[in-house]
């Protein structure tokens, strides 16, 4: 078969036709057909400015526990393998895309440092969290960012302090065509008792209200201003809603969880199901709050 891709593309690691149930947390999905896996800065350089030259579409990938899938991709995917270490220096800690972000929390905490308390339940990678502005319990991601670092659509390295309008809720400017590569966030001194106690109070309220032993991509739709998605999904009466082996969880209405068995057209159809009735029932339009693959791929130029 001739080599889809130029050549500076594939001197780059990668992987072929690893099935998303592998790659993400909700396990639907068709086969990610390249999957790239840069262990450098420089090397996911190479990856965007080679995709750029050529005009190829592409994606990144996290931890993907903030995708749903719905079928094969098959234009580039990639996925940093960057060193993770988290690197501290004085109250500011510094870490890459690659590191997870339960982790970077734990490992903070660890530290004797308060900030990302509420990021010890969210799964994913940093690189994820900056895409996404994680967050929880009122707190966010930009609350603690001092600098981050990114490739721009043309491959170019970018270094800065966050600025106003550039992170919102469950939004950032590092979208289509960025690649966020590492961040530094200033945290305060904490008591390491009242961290861990602060770090146990969330996971007991997340174990009481979230459907932690089914497969899931956290809450599926964004919640509507002053408004709670989970809420109204449970009103309007969906919970245990199932089509196949996709369920709108009992435990959570924002929830819709993979048995096991789930097929992407199955998640599809449950969450259409889910928007269409939320709207006869209260009139509010409910937006994906998850990232939705579908072809055609963005586009990176
Ligand atoms: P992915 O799912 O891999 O990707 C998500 C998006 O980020 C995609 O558009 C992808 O292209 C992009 N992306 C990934 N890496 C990069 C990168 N390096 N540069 C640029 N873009 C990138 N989220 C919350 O905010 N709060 C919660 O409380 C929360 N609870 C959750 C609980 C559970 C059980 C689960 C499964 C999910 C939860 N989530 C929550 C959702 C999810 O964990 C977060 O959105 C997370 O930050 C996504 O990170 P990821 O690495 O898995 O991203
Ligand atoms: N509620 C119901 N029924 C349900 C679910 C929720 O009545 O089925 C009610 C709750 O009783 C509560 C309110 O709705 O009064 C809010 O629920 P919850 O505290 O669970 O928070 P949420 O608004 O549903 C948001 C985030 C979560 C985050 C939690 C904790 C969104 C879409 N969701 O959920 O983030 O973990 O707050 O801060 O913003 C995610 O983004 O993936 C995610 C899980």
């Amino acid at each position: 078969m001739a080599r889809p891709f130029p050549d500076a593309l594939m001197a780059l690691p990668h992987r072929r036709d690893v099935p998303f149930s592998r790659l993400t947390t909700l396990g639907v999905g068709g086969v990610c057909r390249w999957l790239f896996e840069p262990v450098s800065e420089a090397q996911a350089q190479a990856f965007v400015r080679a995709c750029a030259l050529e005009g190829l579409p592409w994606r990144v990938l996290g931890g993907g526990s903030n995708l749903v899938v719905l079928g094969d991709v098959a234009e580039p995917v990639l996925r940093l393998r960057l060193p993770a270490e988290p690197v501290r220096r004085g109250l500011e800690v510094s870490a890459s895309a690659s590191h997870g972000h339960i982790q970077l929390s734990a490992a903070t905490a660890a530290m004797g440092l308060s900030g990302l308390e509420y990021a010890s339940g969210i799964p994913g990678s940093v690189g994820g969290a900056m895409h996404m502005n994680a967050g929880a319990y009122g707190r966010e991601l930009v609350d603690v960012l001092v600098r981050y670092r990114f490739l721009a659509a043309g491959g170019e390295l970018v270094e800065k302090a966050p600025e106003p309008g550039e992170f919102g809720y469950r939004w950032s400017v590092l979208g289509a065509g960025r690649v966020a590569l590492g961040l530094t966030v200033r945290l305060v001194e904490g008591d390491p008792a009242r961290i861990r106690a602060q770090v146990e109070e969330y996971r007991r309220r997340r174990g009481t209200s979230q459907p932690l032993g089914r497969r899931n991509a956290g809450c599926i739709f964004k919640n509507p201003p002053g408004l709670s998605a989970g809420q109204l999904i449970d009103q309007a009466g969906l919970k245990g809603l199932r089509v196949g082996d996709a369920e709108v969880s009992p435990a959570h209405g924002n929830f819709l969880v993979n048995h096991g068995g789930a097929t992407a057209a199955q998640f599809a159809e449950l969450m259409a199901r889910v928007r269409d009735r939320v709207r006869a029932v209260h009139g509010v339009e409910l937006e994906p709050e998850v990232e939705i693959w579908q072809t055609p791929a963005p586009d990176n130029k």
